[in-house]
């Protein structure tokens, strides 16, 4: 059955670009992010994993560590690299999981036979600090995803897993949360002593509490 939100990230030990990992022992108790690429060597593929690439350093910043994984073995994605780095201006600084077995992708339901033929989708697992799944997105091999949104995603997991607020549509870090309907109007005033605007009994705003 597919992963779903809440379930815990299945385990794992696999051969990757840095070496052997336990997955639950590489997260350690921090923040993951897995995704999978279809194929190494070509060109979509290069294209996201230079980008997460340049974008490493935010995650880090977030505390969350980066695991990329295809069905290709590791001489494939140590040769592949090399051109990631030369092509995107980048160095890729995380590792990449080796599947030629495809242990890892049927672990985590990354190969769909009807859209691609005994290769991952491009499939995103966001997994907190307790080894849940936060996140999952599957996108279609020809469409490269948008690594900008993921570290929006994990602005919002981060925040509404400490505060009792949502994120509004196309919310990005700094701009005003929304309270969530748990809270009662009498626990505003404590719970957020920045202010409150209300718009509906059940759409009230509060600047980002953690700003
Ligand atoms: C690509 O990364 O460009 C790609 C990979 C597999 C199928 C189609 C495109």
């Amino acid at each position: 059955m597919a992963l779903r939100l809440g379930d815990e990230a299945p385990n794992f030990t696999a051969e990757t670009t840095e070496g052997s990992i336990n997955f639950h022992e590489w997260l350690g108790d921090g923040w993951g992010i897995l995704f999978s690429h279809p194929k190494d060597y070509t060109p979509v593929c290069t294209t996201e994993l230079g980008a997460m690439a340049k974008l490493n350093d935010e995650f880090k910043k977030r505390n969350v560590k980066v695991l990329a994984i295809s069905v290709d073995p590791l001489d494939s994605h140590k040769g592949w690299v090399n051109d990631i780095n030369e092509t995107q201006g980048c160095t890729v600084g995380y590792p990449i999981i080796a599947d030629p077995e495809k242990k890892v992708a049927n672990l985590y339901d990354m190969i769909h036979p009807n859209a691609l033929d005994n290769m991952t989708v491009r499939s995103v697992f966001v997994i907190g600090p307790d080894k849940k799944l936060k996140l999952t997105l599957t996108y279609p091999a020809s469409c490269g995803r948008n690594f900008d949104e993921l570290l929006r995603v994990i602005d919002s997991l981060q925040l509404t897993a400490k505060h009792k607020v949502a994120t509004p549509v196309n919310w990005k870090d700094g701009e005003d949360c929304i309270i969530t309907p748990a809270v009662t109007d009498a626990e505003i005033p404590s719970l957020f002593p920045k202010g409150h605007r209300v718009v509906k009994p059940y759409l009230r705003y509060t600047p980002q509490p953690n700003k």
